[in-house]
């Protein structure tokens, strides 16, 4: 068996935190090396080595690949839909950049495996809006979704041409309690348990019948693992596979955080994400992952606001 040495790039995001600690649990704490721009997260600190790193920095990344002696990266780096908004050069130029350098080091050291996400921000508005399929109309309006689209036949040409054993998921929306989001249009739908806890009320910058793809995370982390441990003959799709978990609106998880905490109140004040969420569609199709690596959600709606407030 290979011994593999992993390299996770963006450590100390929502994703990063609990991913770093669920690959330190299967390779060891040794083998999964975190790296991050900014500090370590403290829930990472003495779990396991730990690189301060600019994913920009292609030659601070290919020094730290050879010194590691890295076998496997997971690139979480990136600016997530509402901040790609706010300043989309920005925004296009980390998603890309830092794919591209990871993808270009990655073939050079022959590197076993290459773990990157996409997003459901890759459909637009002309996307179906209900169990919208995994080839579709695709036509982004965020420069996220954009960044996001472009990736994935980046991903797609690697492994073609070069043979790179890259593989991917378009995430919906993110839900956790080890930490927090970074910036995204779904981030609503962790706030709220948090304002649910120290405020009873929460204000909403989305609409109340807004309804979105989304996950919980310990289902997130399992799909990303189980997708990487798929034999590689399992992965027929190697732009990026849609996976679903539960859909809902702002209006139906508040319904359900109210049978924890009676005395919860929702208000809704729309911002610019509105739009971003209106060009999203409502649910997923995922029937092409459940047929190749056998993908299965764990958790829906009910289930994960138990599980968040047991945990939070
Ligand atoms: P996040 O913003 O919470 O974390 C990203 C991490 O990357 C941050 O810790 C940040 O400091 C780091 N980073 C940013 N620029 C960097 C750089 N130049 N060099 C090194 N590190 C840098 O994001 P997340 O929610 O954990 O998302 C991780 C990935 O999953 C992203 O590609 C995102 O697009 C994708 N995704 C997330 C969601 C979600 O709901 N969270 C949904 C779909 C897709
Ligand atoms: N949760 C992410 C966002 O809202 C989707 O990729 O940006």
């Amino acid at each position: 068996m290979i011994k593999e040495k992993i390299l996770v790039i963006g450590a100390s995001g929502q994703i990063g935190v609990e991913l770093t600690l669920a690959l330190r649990k299967i390779y060891g704490n040794a083998n999964v090396v975190a790296s991050d721009l900014r500090e370590e997260n403290d829930l990472l600190k003495g779990t396991g080595p730990y690189v301060s790193m600019d994913v920009m920095n292609k030659e601070m990344l290919h020094v730290q690949v050879i010194r590691q002696n890295i076998t496997q990266i997971y690139l979480l780096a990136a600016i997530l839909s509402a901040t790609g908004e706010k300043n989309p050069n920005l925004a296009w130029s980390i998603n890309m950049q830092s794919l591209l350098n990871v993808l270009d080091i990655a073939k050079e050291e022959k590197i076993n495996k290459v773990y990157w996400p996409s997003s459901v921000a890759v459909f637009g508005p002309t996307s179906p809006k209900k169990d919208c399929p995994q080839q579709t109309v695709i036509e982004p309006i965020t420069v996220y979704g954009i960044s996001k689209y472009a990736g994935e036949f980046w991903c797609n040409y690697y492994h073609q041409r070069w043979g790179l054993d890259v593989r991917s998921i378009r995430y919906p929306g993110l839900i956790s309690y080890k930490s927090a989001p970074g910036g995204g249009t779904t981030d609503y739908a962790v706030e709220i348990f948090h304002e649910a806890l120290d405020e009873k009320k929460y204000e909403c910058f989305l609409e109340a019948d807004t309804y979105l793809p989304m996950m919980y995370m310990p289902d997130a982390i399992r799909a990303t693992i189980e997708l990487m441990e798929a034999p590689a003959e399992k992965i027929k799709i190697r732009t990026a596979y849609n996976i679903s978990g539960m859909s809902f609106s702002p209006k139906e998880i508040a319904a359900e955080i109210k049978k924890h905490i009676p005395a919860f109140t929702i208000s809704y004040k729309p911002d610019y994400r509105q739009q971003i969420a209106n060009s999203w569609p409502q649910s997923i199709d995922d029937s092409v992952a459940r047929n190749d690596w056998g993908w299965h959600e764990e958790y829906d709606l009910e289930k994960m606001t138990k599980d968040m407030f047991e945990n939070l």
